[in-house]
């Protein structure tokens, strides 16, 4: 099979050393991937370049896919979020975040299986932040009928090509009567094409208090951009961690595939980050393009990898997030060990 060619972003803080042990595994499932490799956040900067260089973007743009490891954003000062600009600038309107309870992880919870899709493009994350006059700053939250139908949209096609029997929505609409009112009138409208699929509306303080109580009572969740990016912690924290939940920035062009969590800069530079979220991401990817061009190659080395990780997991053998002693490199050795070579 002929070789595809694929950006990869390395990222901050711990990105190096998890997108390392990520390649050594692709390699091994015998998946034919050519990395592109391209700078993105501080790594850039430090090359005098800007934090999302015009080569990375072009790059995206001529390769159609990326796997992306965690950019850094200074807090409450300096630069706009690298993450941010790159799903705006390329339309990534649709985060897809399935989150489920792994064999061998013990949690307390077992039964989760949750899709997380947020909207990746507006809400409060537009950057429209002022300083009204000293002592006075305001934040604007942007909410659009087209931004709120689409991602309604895809979320409904996901839920129904997957299976999925329920969508739920989490909102604000009580009090942000405009913006969450749009988001949840377009749902619902949406929701009018798909009988087959349970629809519901969640204010989101209750939505929260019932993810805790009883996750596997939700099925899909559909949100807002900030309410996406929290919930998506949330429900890592339902079944192990940051270190077990993976994702996706699709648009119409392109696909940008990274795991939810950050960079980790307390524990950057160690050998501990668990490399799996990543390497899960890496793994929806290979599944993207075997749906999306036809390269079926892909979906055997993705199965080829699950399994390698799941009897990782299920022999104990992991990093120390999830009580195993192993560091991040070690860990994907123990996966292309597992391999099916
Ligand atoms: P974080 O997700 O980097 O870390 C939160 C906690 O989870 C930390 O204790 C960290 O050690 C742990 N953790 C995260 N990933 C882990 C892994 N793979 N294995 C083991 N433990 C892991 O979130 P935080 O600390 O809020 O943000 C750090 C930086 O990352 C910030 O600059 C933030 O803006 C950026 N960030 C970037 C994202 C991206 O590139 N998509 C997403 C979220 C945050």
């Amino acid at each position: 099979m002929e070789k595809r060619k694929i950006v990869l972003i390395p990222g901050d803080g711990i990105g190096p050393n998890i997108t390392t042990a990520v390649k050594k595994v692709i390699k091994a499932s015998g998946a034919e991937i050519e990395w592109i490799e391209r700078k993105a956040g501080l790594g850039a900067l430090e090359e005098d370049e800007d934090v999302l260089p015009e080569k990375t973007l072009d790059a995206i743009k001529e390769h159609k896919v990326a796997l992306k490891g965690p950019c850094t954003t200074p807090i409450g000062e300096g630069f706009t979020s690298v993450n941010v600009q790159l799903r705006k600038v390329l339309d990534l309107y649709a985060a897809v975040r399935p989150v489920r309870n792994l064999s061998g992880v013990n949690t307390r919870f077992s039964g989760v299986d949750l899709a997380v899709i947020r909207e990746n493009t507006e809400g409060l994350y537009s950057g429209v932040e002022n300083t009204i006059t000293p002592g006075v700053v305001m934040s604007m939250k942007v909410a659009t009928e087209k931004a709120c139908y689409r991602i309604s949209k895809w979320a409904f096609e996901y839920a129904r090509h997957r299976g999925r029997r329920k969508v739920s929505v989490f909102h604000k609409a009580n009090i942000m009567k405009l913006t969450d009112g749009l988001f949840i009138r377009k749902s619902r409208e949406v929701s009018l094409d798909y009988k087959d699929i349970e629809y519901e509306e969640i204010i989101i303080d209750a939505g929260c208090m019932k993810l805790v109580q009883d996750p596997g009572r939700f099925d899909v969740l559909l949100l807002e951009n900030l309410y996406g990016d929290l919930i998506s912690d949330l429900s890592a924290g339902l079944v192990g961690g940051l270190g077990v939940v993976p994702g996706a920035n699709i648009g119409e062009r392109e696909a940008v595939f990274e795991a939810v969590h950050g960079s980790a800069p307390d524990i950057a530079g160690k050998n501990i980050a668990n490399p799996l979220a990543l390497l899960m991401s890496a793994v929806m990817m290979l599944n993207h393009l075997a749906d999306t061009e036809d390269r079926e190659d892909f979906r055997a080395s993705g199965e080829n990898i699950k399994q390698a990780y799941n009897t990782a997991l299920e022999e104990g053998l992991t990093t120390r997030d999830l009580g195993g002693s192993l560091g991040t490199q070690e860990f994907a050795d123990v996966i292309v060990k597992n391999m099916d070579n």
